[in-house]
């Protein structure tokens, strides 16, 4: 069989102060261990990231940025350089998030160009969709090596953050038909590698079944991660 490892991602979204992103994760430390059969990842906003690279060095946890600049350098004023990011060490960034495109008016031609850089700067990246229409857009002229560094979350507009997530087999229908487009633009081994995850809502009732899913490699959660106790509840589920 194919192995991927699940993963399960904490979307903290623009929340925490920094002492309260610090004790989170040094709660998380302690309890994971060096469990290795998952990954989890923390994506905070960028003021935090430093530190909790600090903390997290030598652990099974990845640190996530939630979004990054198509440019390198220049006159860029507020924005936040992939380079500099993948230069202090965070693992992944976070790219097309629905409240990226709805709020910041984010294009799939702009998820594609941060999509982009950030590989060429060896970053690994998740990219988020809303629908499968978006998946091929957004991976434009990514390689079949690059795929490596590529994760696929698929959060439906109508599940995010409103406490009503998909249902288990619209989610595993959705994923399943990434992966084929996957295998369409890659071929089936990079198809079959990929991780593909659900976001939306997610809680403890459903994600026993979510994770069961054969195309369901992993969740992003928002609401029910803002809370540690209640994520670490999740973590035990995967
Ligand atoms: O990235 C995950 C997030 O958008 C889901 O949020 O609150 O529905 O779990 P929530």
């Amino acid at each position: 069989g194919i192995m991927r490892k699940p993963i399960i991602i904490a979307n903290w979204k623009m929340n925490f102060l920094r002492d309260q992103a610090n004790l989170y994760v040094k709660k998380l430390i302690k309890k994971l261990g060096n469990k290795e059969n998952i990954e989890v990842g923390i994506a905070s906003q960028d003021l935090f990231l430093t530190d909790l690279i600090k903390l997290t060095e030598n652990t099974p946890i990845s640190i996530v940025a939630q979004n990054a600049y198509w440019e390198n350098f220049g006159p860029f004023t507020g924005e936040t350089s992939p380079k500099a990011l993948a230069n202090v060490g965070v693992d992944y960034v976070m790219l097309g998030h629905f409240e990226r495109r709805e709020l910041f008016n984010e294009t799939n031609s702009t998820v594609n160009l941060k999509v982009r850089t950030a590989l060429n700067n060896g970053m690994d990246v998740i990219v988020d969709v809303e629908e499968l229409e978006q998946v091929a857009p957004v991976l434009e002229g990514v390689s079949e090596e690059q795929m490596q560094q590529i994760i696929i979350g698929f959060e439906p507009t109508f599940a995010i953050g409103t406490g009503m997530s998909a249902s288990t087999k619209g989610a595993e229908d959705v994923a399943e038909q990434i992966r084929k487009t996957v295998r369409k633009l890659y071929g089936s081994d990079v198809a079959d590698s990929t991780r593909i995850l659900y976001g939306g809502s997610v809680n403890r009732d459903n994600l026993k079944s979510l994770i069961k899913q054969k195309d369901i490699d992993g969740v992003l959660v928002g609401k029910a991660a803002l809370d540690f106790q209640s994520f670490w509840e999740l973590v035990e589920i995967i």
